[in-house]
């Protein structure tokens, strides 16, 4: 397998094969950083530039861990230190890192923009999130769900919240990849773009796969493998759409009930942050204006032993690790 050269945008874009690849490879480094074995001659004198247009705590950190295990030494640009998009474009911001950088990730807003920083950087690209995709906290979730279920074709995966963003596109699409079934378990206003829902139902023809959309909870969380959330307001959305998504999504939280409509032995799994308690700004202003003290999950099921969401994020570091080692 030969991935090098090549760009990380979106999982549409890779085989299932690659994919698989991407997670073992993830695996094995996982293995040797547990063991004390380095991996830093891998790529050793290389450097990295990150991009953030938008905040992250476990993306910039794992970029900035894998790099450094990797011997690769990274710039991070925040979202207000460069002159991305205001003084400069995309194209020529590209032009500018692709000449100094071995490798650029991009967190950001459209999807377009990481692919025309692909196109004229001229070195692999990266994308750390964007509205529509986020493609390497799949390859985290799919080793986690392999270490934890020992399996990923035919896992059952619900995804419950607002699934027409970056989280509910990019589950359904590695779930249709790698023969997974896909739920999304919300309301209709809230299910996956459409003509993504065919795009994905057309490739899990060849893998096995399944792409269900529904409404009931009662349908969609039954006998599931995993059960999956997110924020219900994402970053760069206005605050005046809280009031809306308490209102749709509430039904759609994940609490006891759903985990015990689940299949036995069945996970919980989240990106993060989220919204479990009262400890964090957000939360606490939004709880107190809303009457409410919990989010898209409970905190009973974000402590519980089900929840597998810090060995998740803890993947992240392995898996970004993984597609650097592999594409530079
Ligand atoms: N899950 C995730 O991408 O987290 P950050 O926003 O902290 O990077
Ligand atoms: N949907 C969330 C994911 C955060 C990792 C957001 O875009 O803010």
């Amino acid at each position: 397998m030969n991935l090098k050269g090549r760009s990380f945008l979106k999982l549409l874009d890779f085989t299932p094969e690659e994919i698989l690849y991407l997670v073992d490879l993830a695996a094995e480094l996982k293995e040797k950083k547990k063991k004390g074995i380095s991996t830093q001659e891998m790529h050793r004198g290389k450097n990295v530039a990150l991009i953030f247009e938008k905040t992250s705590t476990r993306t910039r950190c794992a970029f900035e861990v894998a790099a450094h295990d990797l011997g690769i030494g990274a710039t991070y640009l925040d979202p207000s230190g460069s002159q991305i998009g205001k003084k400069e474009s995309i194209a020529d911001t590209a032009r500018v890192l692709g000449g100094m950088y071995e490798g650029i990730e991009y967190r950001g807003f459209e999807q377009e923009i990481v692919e025309e920083l692909a196109k004229y950087a001229g070195v692999p690209v990266w994308n750390g999130l964007t509205n529509e995709f986020h493609p390497t906290q799949m390859l985290a979730d799919v080793l986690t769900i392999k270490e934890k279920l020992g399996r990923i074709r035919g896992v059952k995966l619900t995804y419950m919240g607002d699934a027409r963003y970056n989280m509910g596109n990019s589950l359904m699409v590695v779930s249709a990849k790698l023969g997974m079934h896909f739920t999304a378990c919300t309301s209709p206003d809230y299910f996956p773009d459409r003509k993504l829902v065919e795009q994905c139902r057309e490739i899990a023809k060849q893998t096995g796969g399944e792409i269900l959309l529904t409404d009931s909870v009662e349908e969609g969380t039954r006998g599931a493998d995993v059960i999956y959330t997110d924020v219900w307001v994402s970053m760069g959305e206005p605050d005046e759409v809280w009031g809306e998504r308490i209102r749709k999504l509430s039904p759609y939280q994940v609490n006891a009930k759903a985990m015990q409509n689940a299949g036995e032995g069945a996970i919980f799994m989240h990106c993060l942050p989220a919204f479990h308690d009262l400890k964090t700004g957000i939360g606490r202003e939004i709880g107190e204006k809303f009457g409410i003290t919990e989010m898209e999950v409970t905190d009973e099921v974000f402590e519980s032993p089900a929840s597998v969401v810090f060995q998740e994020a803890e993947n992240r570091m392995h898996t970004i690790k993984a597609v650097m080692a592999a594409t530079l």
